[in-house]
């Protein structure tokens, strides 16, 4: 895909000092506007000063569009409603990749195409053995998916675009099996080979939840569930694990490990983690009535305590992908029959707390995707540390769809932020018996 490059609209004046320069406006096809900095440093001496990325555009990308205050989120112009409504995950994936929906022989072409490379190597297995059994998934996922690298070598030269394509399907396929095999491994099963003939959320429960022992039959309750959280998880623009992928990337590492890379940033608790520490956090909570103490907790600012899988970073209205999941969410329970279960129960009524209570409204603290994917997870009986693993086989088609742009961007450059060095000033060495101990 060749990206054009954006088109100067405006201009904004800067003045510092004794110099006045003129900086670009650039406008996408929606949202903001955008100063162009590039000559900032150059024309000024100047760097940008901007932690966590709060105004910061870190590229261009036509894959994925967010309008946080609208609860606004796109894949490739298309509603997530809809596209949760009435696609599936094999279909977004296509999309995503590709940049529009399939034709159903593209579909029945691009399904087959993963399938193909669905096995993993069997060598492969010897890396899980190398694991401690009660190895957090998340921690075995960074090994092997970044231990690929050394298995796939004919599909590690980024300059040649069918090798990168090939290693974005390798990646696609091969998410489940390897997710599936963490799961086993920390249970002490046998590793369950994929089945071709299903579905990829009905192939990730069977390799999850199936024995060689007896046969297994998928609750086809779970399956609808786990595509629709595959489909409001694929993709969400320039996050933090899918920018250190394009940073990673821009390096010029191969995939494999910049997908590992991708794997451990969204690992951390503010971020993909937050699915499994809303079950911590429900187990702390432990039942209904101790709710307004750790409402308390949350608001209390000499207390670390949050509300997890509350808050966004850019959904400052609602988050769009759980409003889809509230509802589904509330209907898994019922056709599943659980709604009594303690924990389920307390999310619901957690949920019903902060919604109605002054600080979370304040502060437009809603619940986010995480909140009710754990939910639903634990409905589904998927254990806790799986959680954030389905995202991470959920995002790796946003993540490497996004890599391949980037990689196919002909100005992309390596990512190298600067800093405002707040250190000791230069200091001369001092031999060691010199030195003064500081206090
Ligand atoms: N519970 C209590 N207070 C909160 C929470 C929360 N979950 N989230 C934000 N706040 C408060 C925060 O203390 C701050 O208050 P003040 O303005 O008085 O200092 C204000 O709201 C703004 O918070 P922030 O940390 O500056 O906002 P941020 O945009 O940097 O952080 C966030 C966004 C998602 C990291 C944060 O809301 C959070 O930690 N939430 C809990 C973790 C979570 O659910 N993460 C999943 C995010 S969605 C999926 C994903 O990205 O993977």
């Amino acid at each position: 895909m060749t990206m054009v490059a954006p088109k100067t609209q405006h201009v904004a004046r800067l003045s510092y000092q004794d110099k006045t320069i003129d900086l670009p406006v650039y406008f996408g096809t929606d949202g903001p506007g955008v100063l162009d900095l590039q000559e900032l440093h150059k024309k000024t001496g100047l760097f940008t000063f901007d932690p966590g990325f709060m105004s910061t555009a870190s590229c261009k990308s036509e894959i994925t569009f967010i309008d946080g205050e609208k609860g606004i989120l796109l894949y490739r112009g298309y509603p997530i409603e809809q596209l949760a409504e009435k696609s599936d995950f094999m279909e977004v994936a296509y999309l995503l990749l590709y940049g529009d929906l399939p034709s159903k022989k593209q579909k029945d072409d691009f399904v087959l195409s993963i399938n193909k490379h669905t096995l993993v190597h069997e060598q492969v297995i010897s890396f899980y053995r190398g694991f401690r059994r009660d190895a957090h998934p998340m921690a075995v996922m960074v090994g092997v998916v970044g231990a690929l690298s050394s298995f796939y070598h004919d599909s590690l030269d980024i300059q040649d675009p069918a090798q990168r394509h090939i290693a974005a399907l390798r990646l696609i396929a091969k998410m489940p099996t390897l997710a599936a095999m963490a799961y086993k491994y920390s249970i002490g099963q046998p590793f369950v080979y994929p089945q071709n003939h299903l579905s990829y959320a009905q192939n990730m429960i069977y390799m999850m939840f199936s024995t060689p022992t007896a046969p297994y039959e998928i609750n086809p309750i779970w399956a609808k569930a786990l595509d629709r959280i595959l489909i409001l998880h694929a993709d969400h623009e320039q996050n933090a694990s899918t920018s250190t992928i394009r940073l990673a990337g821009s390096s010029g590492a191969n995939p494999f490990a910049c997908i590992a890379a991708g794997i451990a940033a969204l690992w951390g608790p503010a971020h993909g983690g937050a699915n499994e520490a809303v079950l911590g956090m429900l187990e702390e909570i432990g039942s209904i009535d101790r709710i307004p103490e750790f409402i308390q907790r949350a608001k209390d600012k000499n207390d670390p305590f949050r509300l997890m899988g509350f808050g966004h970073r850019v959904y400052k209205s609602y988050d769009p992908r759980a409003t889809v999941l509230r509802q589904s969410c509330h209907e898994i329970l019922e056709e599943l029959g659980i709604k009594d279960n303690p924990i389920l129960q307390l999310a619901l009524e957690l949920e019903r707390v902060a919604l109605a209570d002054e600080y979370f409204i304040e502060k437009k603290l809603y619940p986010n995707v995480d909140f009710y994917s754990g939910i639903i997870f634990k409905a589904m009986n998927i254990p806790v540390s799986m959680f954030t693993v389905l995202f991470a086989v959920a995002r790796t088609v946003g993540w490497i769809s996004q890599w391949k742009e980037m990689i196919a961007d002909p100005m992309q450059k390596i990512g190298r932020p600067r800093q405002l060095y707040v250190g000791k000033p230069y200091r001369d060495y001092i031999p060691i018996d010199k030195r003064q101990e500081e206090n």
